[in-house]
């Protein structure tokens, strides 16, 4: 099968486009013909090498964890029914190493991560969801215990994790305020964050000042920088912070009187299978997309590293899945 992997860390052209043998699905696992795969910022992070220390690793490894694509083969223990199903999944395995990616025609992996991907979906929009969604998910539940009437502040409200973090604040109930250049406040507000407050110059203090005069119960941050000391001042006493994007200042947070902690999001087929509920019943909507060809894999990861994106940039891998399965949603998919 085609995949794009890497031999060594570095730069762009580590990434190399290769013949890999095709995965065999273990005996409670699935084997997904891949139709799109998600780029995430952590791509082009572990292509750098920059989560050597975090993830452990096995080289040759095949870049991209998030995927949509068709299930074409079922190890011994899983429903042979499941074949044919279209589905959706963020394809890391906690505790292995980092190797099997989704840049690539095929991807085996356990049969529970492998969720139905919601039918009103279009196959690019299923491979945008299940990291970013699943991490705003963590962070706002799992870990930001955030309860309805409480005031929220996301930073990077205009990307992959902020633009899914916005909705299911706003469904949990909470009013959110989002950090997000001029040019993306018309996006965030679309989105239904009750205010967008640029990050330039003064206006963020300014703007919390105004709308959050005693801070804000929750801070979701999905930049890190200087967010990770700066952020813990936005909150009010007793106030907290989660942060995907770096280590928190722990040390200021205990002076001020609220916590600070890092999450990393890990792959939860609960929460994914309420994702693609509030999906599949409009609450939540898909983010912008910029399709590209697994070819052009180097501009996606120039463009995600720039740090800008809005919404999301998918990676076509199959042209005839995907033409095949957007089409109404057509031949071969399978929901239940
Ligand atoms: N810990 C985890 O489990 C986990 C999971 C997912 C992602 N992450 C990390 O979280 C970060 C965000 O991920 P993502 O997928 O959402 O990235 P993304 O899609 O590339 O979005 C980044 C967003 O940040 C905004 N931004 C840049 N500088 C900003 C600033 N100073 N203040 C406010 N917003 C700013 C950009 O919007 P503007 O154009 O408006 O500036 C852009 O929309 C990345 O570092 C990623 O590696 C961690």
């Amino acid at each position: 099968m085609k995949a794009i992997v890497i031999d060594e860390f570095g730069g762009p052209a580590t990434m190399m486009q290769r013949e890999l043998p095709q995965p065999v699905p273990g005996d409670d696992e699935v084997l997904i013909r891949i139709a799109y795969a998600g780029v995430n910022p952590i791509d082009w992070k572990i292509r750098e090498g920059l989560m050597a220390k975090v993830f452990p690793h096995q080289f040759p490894i095949t870049l991209g964890w998030d995927a949509s694509g068709t299930i074409v083969q079922v190890g011994r223990h899983v429903a042979p029914s499941r074949i044919g199903q279209f589905v959706f999944a963020y394809c890391r395995q906690y505790g292995t190493p980092v190797g099997r990616g989704t840049y690539a025609e095929f991807i085996a992996l356990p049969a529970a991560m492998a969720v139905v991907a919601p039918a009103n979906l279009h196959p690019a929009q299923a491979a945008a969801i299940p990291l970013p969604a699943l991490t705003a998910w963590q962070g706002l539940h799992t870990a930001g215990q955030l309860v309805a009437g409480e005031t929220v502040l996301i930073t990077g409200g205009a990307g992959g994790v902020g633009s899914m973090a916005i909705q299911i604040a706003l469904h949990a109930g909470a009013r959110v305020l989002t950090v997000a250049s001029l040019e993306n406040h018309a996006f965030v507000l679309s989105l239904g964050a009750h205010a967008a407050i640029d990050y330039r110059g003064t206006a963020l203090a300014d703007g919390l000042r105004e709308l959050a005069p005693d801070g804000v119960n929750l801070l979701l941050d999905c930049v890190g920088g200087t967010y990770l000391s700066e952020g813990l001042r936005y909150l009010r006493p007793g106030g907290r912070m989660v942060t995907i994007a770096g280590v928190p200042d722990v040390l200021l947070a205990g002076e001020l009187g609220v916590t600070a902690q890092r999450i990393v999001a890990t792959a939860n087929p609960a929460q994914l299978q309420a994702i693609a509920d509030l999906l599949a019943a409009g609450t939540l909507v898909p983010p912008p997309l910029e399709e590209m060809d697994l070819a052009d894999v180097t501009a996606a990861h120039a463009k995600s590293k720039a740090g800008h994106v809005r919404g999301k940039i998918v990676l076509k891998v199959a042209e005839q899945v995907a033409v095949n399965l957007a089409d109404g949603i057509a031949a071969g998919r399978k929901n239940s």
